[in-house]
């Protein structure tokens, strides 16, 4: 039946605050019969009719940039979703956000994942969307999306641009990135030349799509199948694959379906769909990054907020063993774990572990759907399979540990399964301290540097604040004088990050970081014992209390800490950062747009 445009005219009928379609959110000039005749008037520049203007509209939202090269296929998935938003009914109109990438935000991504959340919400919000289908791919995207969507609280639906193929190099094959760290370091000990660097860096990522192992890309498409927020078969088809253009067209039909249930990201995620994810992160051996992300979209969601806390993390790794074997805590690469049925195989394989009552998108609930998507078990020895059984696994428990003491008394985070020698999972040596990023890469190399294979080596003022965006410089490299003779790990700490394609053994996140005036990290010197034990989930500082105390009230009147005076003098989105970001284990959101902050909504 044609939709009679007549009604939009009638002056005597107000138009209702629960309007959909283009008559929902118009813009303000006192008149809102006004407002929708000038929005038809602008939208039809483009040629549409009533009748079309009248449905269902699914917005989508476009993370395309020329520099985002795992976004590369995003046009082709645009015109997928839309075949599929189309064929049901809707009408699909696609916009822009900020896409970032890894290799191509300065200093760092991080820095920019909180603006992209207040751009994917404001967005959202703005404008006449009754259903959204958010695309994004690389790290930072796809948390910063489900920020952004639960905080606008309209419905929405993933969809990531899937994983790049892997390349080859002399009969090896290799993907971006962890290989692109490990032919690194061996560049760096000279056990490869330039020739070989050289070619490798050609056929790393031979692919549009995101990083080809279990990065943090892909640990967040795997988290949000686990979460419901996408089809279940959505997290492992390749960029480049037809399977990923038949995902991106359910993903139009689910956006309409949602369009008329009208549920919302905080009406189907529930503290037991948050619990599903993270039984799905420690089964995978996903990125540390993960956890961040997590606590950061957590803290988002009013009801679910302050029920999950980084010992959640640890209690579930406890009884779920790792059951994916990718690197770089296995051997393989992302388009094998979707040859081994990917996450349908997976859900099926942790059944007795999961919530299958947790909702999804689709109205149904978790169970539901793995009811609809039989696991098909590929046999345990074909080459594909890279899929252990739920009593076989690759790692018994605890993939990634929590760990606390008096070095990290908020918290710290470990991916053991990526130990490369673990020796060191319960090791106790020497600190090397580096102030900073700059003495760092100063010194590392340094033929005078005091250090040898059981040392500990230790990074500051790289967190939140001390380094706005808390930058991947975790992975601190083996100094050459060490690797050349052989060493390949060693015990690594810092309030930072690393990205989640690195390995080794290596605490992060160490909460309060470094540049908070009472951070134990802060004070560490060269020479002070520290012991790990990931046993008991221990990081601990052997220095008598007193001393420590003495430490931090001198270090107070010196210059190590980053006074609240800088964080004022910082002009633009760095200073709104450094003043608004709150720490590590509460996920690095800005304190103002967690569910726990301000209340009050501006556009009211
Ligand atoms: Fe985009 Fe790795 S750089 S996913």
């Amino acid at each position: 039946m044609q939709f009679d445009a007549s009604l939009d005219y009638d002056l005597d009928k107000p138009i209702p605050t629960t309007a959909t379609g283009l008559r929902q959110g118009l813009t303000s000039y006192g008149d809102p019969h006004f407002s929708l005749f000038l929005r038809k008037v602008f939208i039809k520049a483009l040629g549409y009719t009533d009748d079309t203007l009248s449905r269902p509209i699914v917005g989508i939202v476009n993370t395309y940039s020329s520099f985002n090269p795992c976004h590369a296929n995003i046009p082709q998935l645009i015109d997928a979703v839309k075949r599929g938003v189309q064929s049901s009914g809707g009408l699909a109109i696609d916009f822009p956000t900020i896409s970032i990438h890894e290799s191509f935000a300065s200093p760092t991504s991080m820095l920019l994942r909180n603006l992209m959340s207040m751009d994917t919400e404001e967005t959202i919000q703005a404008q006449p969307v009754d259903a959204v289908v958010l695309i994004g791919g690389c790290d930072k995207t796809t948390p910063a999306q489900l920020m952004g969507g639960i905080s606008a609280n309209k419905p929405i639906v993933h969809l990531v641009t899937g994983p790049m193929m892997p390349g080859s190099h002399k009969g090896v094959r290799i993907g971006a990135c962890t290989d692109c760290r490990n032919n690194w370091a061996n560049f760096r000990a000279g056990t490869i030349d330039v020739e070989d660097i050289s070619a490798i860096n050609d056929e790393l990522a031979p692919t549009g799509g995101t990083c080809g192992v279990m990065g943090t890309a892909s640990t967040m498409a795997c988290i949000l199948a686990a979460l419901g927020m996408m089809p279940l078969n959505g997290a492992t088809a390749p960029a480049v694959s037809s399977a990923r253009l038949r995902v991106a067209e359910a993903t139009g039909k689910i956006a309409v379906q949602a369009s008329s249930t009208r549920l919302t990201p905080q009406q189907i995620l529930s503290r037991e769909s948050f619990l599903n994810a993270i039984t799905v992160l420690q089964a995978i051996g996903g990125s540390t990054n993960a956890v961040v992300h997590l606590m950061a979209i957590i803290g988002r969601h009013p009801d679910v907020a302050g029920t999950i806390t980084l010992d959640t993390f640890n209690e579930i790794g406890r009884g779920t063993p790792l059951l994916v074997d990718l690197k770089p805590s296995g051997e393989n690469y992302m388009t094998d774990f979707h040859n081994s049925g990917g996450m349908v195989a997976l859900l099926h394989e942790l059944k007795p572990l999961l919530y299958l009552d947790a909702k999804t998108v689709s109205g149904r609930t978790l169970g539901e759907e793995l009811a609809t998507a039989p696991y098909v078990r590929v046999p345990r020895l074909s080459p594909t399979n890279c899929l252990h059984a739920l009593d076989s696994p690759l790692y018994p428990a605890s993939s990634l540990v929590v760990l606390r003491g008096n070095l990290c008394p908020n918290g710290a985070i470990m991916k053991a399964s990526a130990s490369k020698d673990r020796r060191l999972l319960r090791h106790k040596g020497r600190a090397v301290v580096f102030a900073n990023s700059a003495d760092l890469a100063a010194r590392i190399d340094s033929s005078d540097l005091k250090v040898d294979a059981d040392s500990i080596l230790v990074l500051q003022s790289i967190g939140p604040v001390g380094n706005p965006g808390m930058p991947e410089s975790g992975l601190i490299p083996i100094p050459r004088k060490l690797s050349e003779h052989g060493v390949q790990d060693m015990l690594r700490l810092s309030d930072g990050r690393m990205s989640g394609t690195a390995g080794g053994t290596i605490g992060l996140h160490i909460s309060p970081e470094s540049s908070d005036p009472d951070s134990v990290l802060g004070i560490v010197e060269d020479g002070d014992i520290i012991e790990c034990n990931i046993d008991q989930g221990a990081l601990e500082l052997h220095v008598a209390d007193a001393d420590i105390k003495k430490r931090i009230e001198v270090r107070k009147n010196t210059s190590g800490a980053i006074g609240k005076a800088a964080q004022l003098r910082t002009r633009g989105y760095r200073g709104l950062y450094m003043r608004s970001v709150n720490q590590a284990h509460e996920g690095a959101d800005f304190d103002f747009l967690t569910a726990g902050g301000p209340t009050a909504d501006s556009r009211a």
